[in-house]
């Protein structure tokens, strides 16, 4: 049995909205298990060894809900069109070079990396089609001490000819070669991921929902993201008045499924999330990058919907989850000019909530630092910003958010060892 002590000034989120700081505390942990939140060290513990992390913040680390591994290279560009003219043009081809593993290999060691020195050390992600790629990225996250579910994309059309396309038939031959090839990857787990509706035949999304079900898999996909998108699939699925219903009719709606942006689902849609608890994701930069529009998140908070955050990357311009969570303020803050000031837009300890707790919560984590949980933590250094009067830890807290500074985050706890 193994005591490491963390000393610091702790910041966690227990709730919506709320920032639970406890200055120059003790974080007790036992074999990487969260025993406490102390402001003074019980004398049980006087003989144990202390990190002492000095004036610097001890913060739950970040839940990555959504975002495309393979369109980590072209991070940062190609914003300049709508969702499906997006894929087609850039998207679909980046993800095409992923069926050559050496580039797979170098490509997700390194996004690995960033996503650790990030303070991410939770996600829910896709991969693309490739399945040997795709056991490549579950083995770089695990080797970085990342933990979370990654998934082989399934899409048998609508692709690009030549380029980045499967058949009914391989794709699901390759999803149970998948599914075979990544049991014992420590930390990592397989999650089902039809790309979203237009991208799968019926015949394989009833493969899915059956394997789901079979198999106690999760799903994951996207959801009433962009009008046009909405509009496809009501042609594609005339049966089916609401998007969602497309997922319902094949078992994919259920328990934990997680359906990325949900910009546009309407109060019918949302109370479908509610009843199967649905976890929505919203990915902020995203649906302002693509042009996709703003998520009524307040409004799915207040219906009681599950919302965490997602970087989307590379739908977004970001990865970084401090720039997620202002970026998730700021776009609730046009939410609100646009109602007539009559929506309140979400505070930093909302954003944060959601980008934390909300998040780990999925994976099956309890509030905050929780008591019986693996530690998932970081440590924010902000002295390289000037600051002319003392700064009360919620107004580091916040300006952490506003002003990331490269290199902020020092060190990284996740599942209860330390891994930067
Ligand atoms: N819908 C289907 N595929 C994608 C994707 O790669 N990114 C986003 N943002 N939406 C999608
Ligand atoms: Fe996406």
């Amino acid at each position: 049995m193994a005591i490491e002590i963390l000393k610091g000034n702790l910041a966690d989120f227990p709730a919506l909205g709320e920032l639970r700081i406890t200055e120059g505390g003790y974080l007790v942990l036992e074999d990487g298990v969260i025993q406490g939140v102390h402001s003074r060290l019980p004398q049980c513990y006087a003989a144990c060894p202390v990190i002492d992390y000095g004036s610097r913040i001890v913060m739950q680390s970040f839940a990555d809900l959504h975002l495309h591994a393979p369109q980590y290279p072209m991070l940062g560009m190609g914003m300049d069109l709508p969702l499906l003219e997006w894929l087609q043009t850039y998207t679909f081809q980046t993800e095409a070079r992923f069926a050559d593993t050496d580039f797979a290999r170098a490509v997700y060691r390194q996004l690995a990396r960033e996503l650790i020195e990030n303070g991410t050390t939770r996600v829910c992600m896709f991969s693309s089609l490739h399945t040997d790629a795709t056991l490549i990225l579950m083995e770089e996250l695990s080797r970085a001490g990342i933990t979370g579910y990654v998934g082989k994309v399934n899409m048998d059309r609508r692709g690009v000819p030549g380029v980045l396309e499967e058949t009914t038939e391989e794709s699901i031959r390759e999803t149970l070669r998948w599914l075979e090839g990544c049991e014992g990857i420590r930390g990592i787990a397989p999650i089902l991921t039809p790309r979203f509706t237009p991208s799968c035949t019926d015949e394989l999304m009833a493969f899915l929902g059956a394997t789901a079900a079979e198999r106690g898999l999760r799903v994951q996909s996207h959801l009433s993201e962009n009008l046009q998108e909405m509009e496809l699939v009501r042609s594609l699925h005339p049966d089916c008045p609401r998007y969602y219903q497309s997922y319902e009719k094949f078992g994919l709606w259920k328990d934990h499924t997680v359906m990325a942006h949900c910009v546009h689902s309407d109060r019918e849609e949302r109370d479908a999330m509610r009843r199967a608890n649905v976890l929505s994701v919203h990915c902020a930069d995203s649906n302002v990058a693509l042009c996709s529009g703003i998520a009524p998140v307040r409004t799915m908070l207040d219906e009681g919907v599950w919302v965490a955050l997602g970087s989307d990357m590379a739908g977004s311009t970001m990865l970084h989850m401090l720039d997620v969570v202002a970026s998730t303020i700021r776009s609730s803050k046009v939410r609100r000019i646009h109602s007539q000031w009559q929506e309140p837009f979400l505070t930093v300890e909302e954003a944060l909530y959601l980008g934390t707790t909300a998040g780990h919560r999925w994976f099956g984590a309890g509030n905050g630092f929780a008591v019986g949980d693996r530690l998932h933590a970081i440590v924010l250094e902000d002295s390289a910003l000037p600051s002319v009067r003392p700064l009360s830890v919620r107004e580091r807290v916040e300006r952490c958010v506003y002003r990331r500074q490269e290199h902020c985050i020092t060190a990284v706890w996740a599942d209860g060892r330390q891994v930067l």
